[in-house]
């Protein structure tokens, strides 16, 4: 196990809702560390190289205009298997299905207004920092409460 990092975007619904803090309190309370926190608007440029995949599919156009809609709110969170640690977090794509408790499944009805984005493998996420973080807007900091987070060899 290691400690790892992975992307955030609370997506333009949440941030309209008012949201934002609700959602990333879930992630801190978890035990998660904030390491990057920034708004800004995801440009048409910037969401075809994030959404790289899903540029092809019929989704596609409907997905891009959901996200450039408004702000989003980055952030870049660290923790053991962080990656994996924050997708049982936010649930299954359509909050429809997402179970009470997950945050797709408390606060949402949707498959597209999800909420919620995260890296859905390490290798996306390093990809997916580097999209949206510059080396400089990330933070490593001595976190004391990781002594009561997790034991030395679990990280
Ligand atoms: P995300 O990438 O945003 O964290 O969401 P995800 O992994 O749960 O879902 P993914 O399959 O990667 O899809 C990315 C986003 O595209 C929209 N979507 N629409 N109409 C559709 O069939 C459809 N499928 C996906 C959702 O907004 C989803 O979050
Ligand atoms: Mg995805």
């Amino acid at each position: 196990m290691a400690l790892e990092r992975t992307l955030i975007l609370v997506k333009p619904d949440a941030v309209q809702r008012g949201l934002t803090g609700r959602i990333l309190a879930r992630l801190e309370d978890k035990g998660l560390r904030l390491v990057g926190l920034k708004q800004m608007r995801v440009t048409p440029e910037l969401a075809k190289k994030h959404y790289a995949e899903h540029v092809s599919k019929p989704f596609y156009p409907a997905l891009e205009e959901f996200i450039t809609s408004g702000p989003v709110v980055a952030a870049c969170v660290e923790g053991p298997e962080a990656v994996s640690v924050v997708r049982t977090l936010m649930g299954p794509t359509n909050g429809r299905q997402a179970a009470p408790g997950t945050i797709r499944g408390d606060y949402g009805l949707s498959r597209q207004m999800n909420l919620i984005h995260g890296s859905d493998g390490p290798d996306a996420a390093k990809r997916e920092i580097e999209l949206y973080f510059t080396p400089e807007e990330l933070f490593d900091f001595a976190q004391p409460t990781a002594a009561w987070l997790y034991a030395s060899d679990e990280a």
